[in-house]
């Protein structure tokens, strides 16, 4: 391969991908391998890590499973050690498990948004936190590296049912940018870049399509899904997991070196309709 296209490839790189056990993460994490990467997968579901991390070895690529609640301090550290003794490096970070709670605003518990909170928003200051420790000048591994936030179109726009989820994804792209100027001009050779994808067709996708139902905007989901092909997206279809890990290996690789602090939106163009 030419040194041109290299560049969009994870040769000789180590990532983390959180929430690996399924949907968006499970898809990153595989094509993250299959661009060379070695991965460690990371999720509180780690059988399900176990199995994609297994298929992943056997087909010749390099993947690791691991236990890591994105919530917990104890677990962030445990996977450096991880890191240090497997490869010595960690180039890669993607922020990606999260969870959905939808509802009115007034049916809304603080319990909710406390949760909520805590897995969608404190997991992102964590990671980032763990990574920037290691990757930075002086650092165990001090080599640099890119790190990805999952956000959402729902972080940038309202919609009716997202107003906490909502919240939480607008507080990850704030503290992607926050971060981001940071680490650049301090000197860091960290970047930190956030996703924003529409509706992807996944476990969670179908709960957000369940809860137009349940708030009263459409009778179905079909007729959900219909309403959003039709009406609000200008690419007329749902986005798929592959959509989202093909913008994420773009920022993930050395063919993003020079963007920072920027939201992506993938969302066949419903933020610019
Ligand atoms: N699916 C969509 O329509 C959509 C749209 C925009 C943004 N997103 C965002 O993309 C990310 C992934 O979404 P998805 O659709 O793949 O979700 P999903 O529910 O299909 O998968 C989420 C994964 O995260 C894991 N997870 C949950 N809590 C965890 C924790 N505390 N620690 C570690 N792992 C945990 C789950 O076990 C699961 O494997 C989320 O941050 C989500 O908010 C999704």
């Amino acid at each position: 391969m030419s040194k041109e296209l290299a560049v969009f490839g994870l040769e000789g790189k180590v990532a983390v991908v959180t929430g690996a056990g399924a949907g968006i993460g499970e898809a990153c994490a595989r094509l993250f391998a299959k661009a060379g990467a070695a991965v460690v997968l990371g999720d509180i579901n780690v059988e399900a890590c176990e199995r994609i991390a297994a298929e992943l070895n056997g087909q010749g690529l390099q993947a690791k499973a691991v236990r890591l609640d994105v919530t917990s301090e104890e677990d962030w550290a445990a996977l450096k050690q991880t890191l240090v003794a497997w490869k010595n490096r960690w180039d890669v970070l993607l922020n990606n498990a999260g969870i959905y709670i939808g509802g009115m605003l007034e049916n809304n518990t603080s319990a909710q948004v406390s949760k909520i909170n805590q897995i969608n928003i404190e997991s992102v200051f964590l990671g980032t936190r763990a990574a920037v420790e290691c990757m930075k000048p002086g650092a165990c591994f001090a080599n640099g590296g890119s790190i990805i936030n999952l956000s959402s179109i729902a972080g940038l726009i309202g919609v009716p049912g997202h107003s906490i989820y909502g919240a939480t994804k607008g507080a990850v792209r704030s503290l992607t940018k926050h971060s981001a100027v940071e680490f650049a001009k301090f000197g860091y050779g960290v970047r930190v870049n956030s996703l924003h994808p529409g509706l992807i067709e996944t476990a969670m996708g179908d709960q957000a399509l369940q809860d137009f139902v349940d708030i009263g905007v459409v009778a179905n989901v079909d007729e959900a899904a219909a309403l959003l092909k039709s009406a609000m997206i200008p690419m007329g279809r749902l986005g798929n997991v592959q959509d989202i890990a093909n913008a994420a290996l773009f920022l993930a690789s050395d063919a993003s070196s020079y963007v920072t602090g920027i939201e992506l939106t993938v969302d066949g163009g419903f933020c610019a309709a």
